[in-house]
């Protein structure tokens, strides 16, 4: 019994989040640098607003992160201190290839990831690399529209396999695209959608959808030609949606919601695009760009495994009034009264960590990562340095513990656990530094303001030693 020996334990973040350095070292702008921190940022994560170029109005928190460009050596080295097995990044694609469309890649970039990774094999840190994490570089945006062109699977591939070839032998573990699912709720944010006046947005959502599954499949078969040492998964922003009462319409219609982001997965981890998905686009009258070459693809690729985050599960109805009732968002829910909410009004139920768990392992039989779970709060640092987030520690013991039972009792298969934001970062959806994720506080405000100091707080000791008994100490 108890997790396997070789169980990953360790952290994530993603490189918009922490890096800074955005006009540093050869790095090109992307999408995610231009998201504004203030009451605009929704608007422009939801390509609504076009923001394309920097403002005086707007602070933007990507410039600066939390300044990892600068300190990844002093946080690998806290990382390793609390016993981390693995470390996910993502890689800034601009770092890379500054404007998406280049030939060659800039070699300062490729520098930066290396000495990023060879600090986390020095610690016996597995890389876990997650190959695009929402950012599109601008000129893509600019010059092509984002993800709505075909085009966009050339410049993705061209970069992907730059990785491949550059780290190869040095990191095994990749994700292909962070919370594929999100290019439903945040299209700019998530593929560099911008919507014109009058232009069909599903259209346009479904067809860049398609271009990024077939992407992935490309990057999957490329990443195992190039190494066939290397796991390649895809990652769900996961979450099961319970019906808000057992009326079989409201059972109906959280299924429904479930489609939405198994639409992805189903064809990530199948091969195929489910019968659901066809008639539900048809019915749309969606037409998808879908080529015979293309089915071929997704068939002959699918993914080693299904990495997700999980936050949160969501209530829905099928009554139109009731669903008024709904809050936040991205994934809007109504209110589930058997749970309590964090202070920005995510529903906290740990049991739907194992819930949605044993629906991803019935649905698809393929090993399982859990790379994104955490509680985003205000902390508060004392004057004399001291951090007591034991509401973390209360959060993450229940959520590890169903974890575990999900692996332990429901015999799920599941490779590890990286903590969101292991050390505090920049909030996606909000752009805040005031909502604060990790087990290391970085002295930084909302807007760009502090020394960038680190300092532990008391969940780095506890999460250190649930990572040295490998979660038997919450027995
Ligand atoms: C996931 C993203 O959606 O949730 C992360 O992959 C994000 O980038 C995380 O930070 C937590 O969300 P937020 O909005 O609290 O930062």
């Amino acid at each position: 019994m108890g997790l396997k020996k070789d169980f990953l334990w360790g952290g994530a973040t993603a490189a918009n989040q922490v890096e800074g350095g955005y006009n540093q070292g050869g790095r090109g702008l992307a999408n995610v640098d231009l998201l504004p921190y203030g009451k605009d940022r929704e608007a422009v994560m939801a390509g609504e607003l076009s923001m394309l170029t920097f403002d005086e109005e707007h602070y933007y928190p990507a410039q600066m992160g939390i300044d990892m460009y600068h300190h990844y050596k002093e946080d690998i080295a806290l990382f390793a201190e609390m016993g981390f097995k693995v470390y996910r990044f993502s890689i800034a694609w601009t770092r890379i290839f500054p404007l998406g469309d280049e030939e060659k890649p800039n070699e300062e970039g490729l520098r930066f990831y290396e000495q990023l990774i060879d600090e986390c094999l020095k610690y016996g840190i597995k890389p876990l690399v997650t190959i695009c994490h929402f950012d599109c570089p601008i000129h893509l945006v600019k010059r092509y529209g984002g993800w709505k062109n075909r085009k966009m699977i050339d410049f993705y591939l061209n970069y992907a396999e730059t990785l491949f070839e550059r780290f190869k032998g040095k990191v095994v573990h990749w994700i292909t695209f962070n919370e594929i699912n999100m290019l439903l709720h945040a299209p700019f944010m998530a593929a560099g959608l911008v919507f014109e006046e009058g232009e069909n947005r599903e259209q346009v959502k479904y067809t860049a959808a398609h271009y990024e599954l077939v992407a992935s499949a490309l990057a999957t078969k490329r990443g195992k030609e190039i190494d066939d040492q290397n796991l390649i998964g895809c990652m769900l922003a996961a979450g099961e949606n319970y019906p808000n009462t057992p009326n079989p319409e409201d059972v109906m219609a959280a299924k429904l919601i479930d489609r939405e982001s198994f639409f992805f997965t189903d064809v990530q981890v199948r091969g195929y695009y489910p019968a659901y998905a066809l008639k539900e686009l048809e019915m749309k009258n969606i037409r998808l760009d879908i080529t015979e070459e293309d089915k071929q693809l997704l068939k002959n690729h699918t993914v080693d495994y299904l990495a997700f985050s999980y936050y949160s599960s969501s209530v829905a109805s099928a009554d139109p009034q009731v669903n008024e009732l709904r809050e936040g968002n991205l994934f809007p829910t109504l209110k589930n009264p058997y749970l309590k909410a964090s202070e920005w009004g995510w529903q906290i139920d740990p049991l739907g960590l194992r819930i949605t768990m044993n629906t991803l392992y019935d649905r698809y039989q393929c090993p399982l990562f859990i790379v994104e779970n955490g509680l985003g709060a205000i902390d508060v640092k004392t004057a004399d340095d001291q951090i007591d987030d034991s509401y973390r520690i209360d959060y993450l013991n229940q959520h590890i513990k169903e974890m575990m039972a999900a692996v332990e009792l429901d015999g799920i298969e599941l490779l590890g656990f990286t903590a969101w934001g292991c050390i505090d970062l920049v909030s996606a959806s909000t752009g805040e530094m005031k909502k604060r994720y990790g087990f290391i506080y970085v002295d930084a405000q909302n807007e760009g303001q502090g020394t960038f100091k680190r300092f532990k707080k008391k969940s780095f000791d506890w999460y250190r030693q649930v990572i040295a008994s490998n979660g038997e100490c919450l027995k």
